[in-house]
């Protein structure tokens, strides 16, 4: 006789209302439903999102097997992917199967230790730039605004680093469009079926609109590179001169500036966010903030960080670990499935949809006790160990975990480094702000500070 497993279990969940199942709940305050249901209905949940079946799968266990052991089962046909789709084409974010693959090989040398180390020069020299404004605004007192101050700089970082291109003159243009595009994506995926996304209304033009100027932005990216036709050695180069192994074809333009586009928007918005966040965490807790000082003091003391001082700046870096956690700015993500399978012991139905949250999962007491205290030491190699791998996942894992990690933590390290040096900004608004989950989760408000010097 073989040992059978037993059946697996229906999960339990949020009940919602007719027709449009948990929508209202979501739309009211998306965080506080996600923890609840977590709360209250374990590893894994089930309900119904409009006319959708959908699972929250929160324990570790299952995210390994959703994101690593059986990732072929859950895949990116979900419908929050049709919007980005809309903005990236067949960027590396959306693409998938074959042609996913072979644009990852291509981009990954791109994202290489030694070549992302390359790149820190350019970082802390863009980041200078930033210095000498804050140090401007804070000998005449006036205050400045975080949330577009990081973006920026990220948006320029990118531009250099990996498209070699200066984007500084674009990057209101880049910003607002990108506003634009990510309020609407999350009003139209809360409101699922009511608005169908190509209706010709004003608030469609206004998409369209803003997405003609990133097109704008990047075809002139593109043309200006092909004119040249150098190899730069950076991402764009790669994507450019690459040839296909069997036919020797070129990527062509339109797929080029897919690319592009997915890189300039998915490598500047999640970073700026989590360096936002930094920003007001550490105001809030002076020991930690202390703490990253001495560090600053003693293996920097004046001089500006470079490349090698990267390992050694433990504590920095803890900080940023600590504040991927509290805000992951991908905070929710979701895959369609295609078979039916089991999960943690839970039947999940094939054609449904499965929803995870970094948010969600790096709260759970059982691996983070007192989950909403800010302390970077959670972060120590004994205490990493001590985890389940997908305790922590603010870059997801698996096949498709985040290309740019590296190129992030090293990128929010200097930056953080080069300024934390000199200032120690102070929120106009003494409260901590409320967080905006829009595709990433941003603190609301843009963050106005006022500049003390060190
Ligand atoms: C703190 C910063 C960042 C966070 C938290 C983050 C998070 C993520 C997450 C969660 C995904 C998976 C998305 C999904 O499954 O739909 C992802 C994918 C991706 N990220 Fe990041 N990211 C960050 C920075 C960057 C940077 C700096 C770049 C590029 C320079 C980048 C480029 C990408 C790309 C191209 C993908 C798609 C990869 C693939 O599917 O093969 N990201 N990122």
């Amino acid at each position: 006789m073989t040992a059978q497993s037993p059946a697996p279990r229906i999960p339990t969940g949020p009940r919602g209302l007719p027709l449009i199942g948990v929508v209202r709940d979501v739309r009211k305050d998306v965080l506080g439903w996600l923890m609840r249901t977590a709360a209250e209905h374990g590893p894994v949940a089930q309900y119904r999102f409009g006319p959708m079946r959908a699972y929250l799968v929160t324990h570790p266990e299952g995210l390994k097997h959703v994101l690593q052991d059986h990732t072929k089962n859950y895949t990116k046909d979900h419908f929050s992917y049709s919007l980005v789709r809309r903005v990236v084409g067949d960027g590396l974010i959306v693409s998938q199967g074959e042609t996913w693959l072979k644009q990852r090989r291509l981009a990954q040398p791109a994202f290489h230790r030694a070549r992302i180390s390359a790149m820190a020069e350019q970082m802390v020299r863009a980041t200078v730039e930033l210095a000498e404004r804050w140090g401007g605004s804070q000998r005449a007192g006036t205050p400045r605004l975080v949330v577009p101050d990081m973006m920026a700089l990220t948006l320029r970082i990118v531009g250099e680093a990996l498209l070699g291109t200066d984007v500084r003159a674009q990057t209101e243009a880049v910003s607002a469009a990108f506003n634009v595009i990510s309020e609407q994506s999350v009003e139209r995926f809360r409101a699922l079926w009511l608005l169908p996304p190509v209706l010709p209304t004003a608030y469609d033009r206004a998409f369209r609109r803003a997405r003609r100027e990133l097109n704008k932005v990047v075809a002139g990216l593109v043309a200006a590179r092909r004119q040249r036709m150098e190899d730069r050695g950076d991402l764009l180069s790669m994507f450019m001169l690459a040839r296909d192994e069997e036919t020797g074809e070129q990527m062509d333009d339109a797929h080029l500036q897919d690319e592009v586009m997915t890189m300039m928007i998915a490598g500047h918005e999640t970073t700026a966010t989590a360096l936002s966040w930094t920003w007001a965490l550490l105001e809030q807790n002076p020991d930690a903030e202390r703490k990253l000082h001495e560090e600053l003091d003693s293996v920097l003391g004046v001089r500006l960080p470079t490349a090698e001082d990267v390992p050694r700046l433990v504590y920095t870096r803890r900080v940023l670990d600590e504040t991927l956690r509290l805000y992951p700015p991908a905070y929710v993500l979701s895959r369609k499935v295609m078979e039916d399978d089991t999960v943690c012991g839970y039947q999940v139905r094939g054609g449904s949809a499965v929803d995870i949250s970094p948010y969600v999962t790096q709260r759970l007491p059982e691996f983070w006790p007192d989950p909403e205290r800010f302390d970077p030491d959670r972060f120590t190699p004994e205490k990493i160990a001590a985890r389940p791998k997908y305790a922590y996942f603010p870059f997801l894992g698996g096949p498709r975990q985040c290309i740019g990690n590296n190129f992030a933590l090293m990128e929010g390290t200097l930056i953080l480094a080069t300024l934390a040096q000199r200032f120690r900004p102070r929120r106009v608004d003494r409260a901590m702000p409320r967080p905006e989950p829009l595709i990433t989760l941003r603190p609301a408000g843009d963050l106005p500070v006022m500049i003390n010097a060190r």
